[in-house]
Parts: structure tokens; sequence; C-alpha cells
């Protein structure tokens, strides 16, 4: 028997001003795109912005369903948009945030697993690192410079193949 550990890193900021310029333009685009979410049902809004390596930024947020499961989350909104609009264009950045109609969000939004499966799919498919930025509607700001710092032991293509 072996007992094993698994480090995981992250970053933390005290608010957006510690952020450079061209990242905290893209929270802020996150930060739009969440007031532009269709969150009838939850009133949670999750808003996404991902910035492409040819500098063109992707929004996406929260759609929801009254047959909820057919909804659909920020995050996956916005990848699968840029996947379709950009196919072939790395994925530099993807900044998340949330805000809720009942309750202040003061800590940084911790992405649903199948949104890491999601965005894990992208690192492998451009073989390239995808940084994640997140934040609630105020506060403290959390960075993963890879979603394996999200998500250990991710499902990748590798294992249909074996
Ligand atoms: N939601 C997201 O958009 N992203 C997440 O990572 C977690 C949850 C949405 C789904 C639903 O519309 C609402 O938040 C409440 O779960």
């Amino acid at each position: 028997m072996q007992n094993l550990e698994l480090k995981i890193s992250y970053t933390e900021l005290e608010n957006e001003n510690e952020l450079n310029e061209q990242e905290k333009a893209l929270m802020q685009k996150a930060h739009q795109s969440c007031s532009l979410a269709y969150a009838p049902y939850s009133h949670f809004f999750v808003g996404a912005a991902i910035l492409l390596e040819n500098g063109i930024t992707v929004c996406g947020n929260n759609q929801e369903n009254a047959a909820f499961p057919s909804g659909l989350c920020a995050e996956r909104v916005a990848i699968f948009s840029a996947g379709a609009s950009y196919p072939n264009v790395k994925i530099k950045t993807i900044a998340i945030t949330c805000k809720s109609k009942f309750f202040l969000v003061n800590q940084p939004l911790s992405p649903c697993g199948a949104c890491r499966q999601a965005m894990s799919e992208y690192e492998m498919r451009y073989k390239s690192n995808i940084r994640i930025i997140l934040q609630g509607e105020t506060g403290k700001i959390r960075i993963m410079n890879s979603i394996s710092d999200l998500l250990p032991f991710m499902f990748v293509a590798a294992e249909l193949k074996k």
C-alpha cells in the first residue's frame, strides 16, 4: 500500500487592483457578461471572459431553462463559443465571476466539475495551459495556471485508446 499526496498550486490576490491591466480588463468583461446572464430560476448569475492568443475576447454567461438540466453554465457557453468561432486559436486565460440576487458573493467562484472537464479538453486540444482567474461579485481573486490545478485526475482522451 502507498499513501500518496498531490500538490496543486494557486495564487490569491486581495482584489482586482492587484491584476495587471490586461487581466483586470478581462475580469471587467466577465462582470459585464455576468450582468447579462439568463438565470430566472436560480437568480445566480455567472459570467466568463476568455482571452484568445489572437487577442480576441469571447464572453459567455449562464443560460437557464425551465427544463433545468437543459441550461448551460457560463464557462461552457464561453468556451464552446470560442471553440465554435475560433477553432485552433489557443485559449490563454479565462476570467470567471458570479453574483446572486439574494446575497453578496465575496468569495471566488468555484467552477462546477463539468465546466472544469470541458475546459480541460481545450488545454489538451491546443497543448497549452489555460490560466483561470476567479472572483465573486467582489473581493479576493484566486488564480490557477492550469486546469490541472482545478481538476486533478481529469479524464483525458488517451484513456479512450487503452
Ligand atoms: N453555474 C455556472 O454558470 N457555472 C458554474 O461553474 C456553476 C453554476 C450556473 C448554473 C446555474 O444557471 C446557476 O449557476 C446555479 O447553479
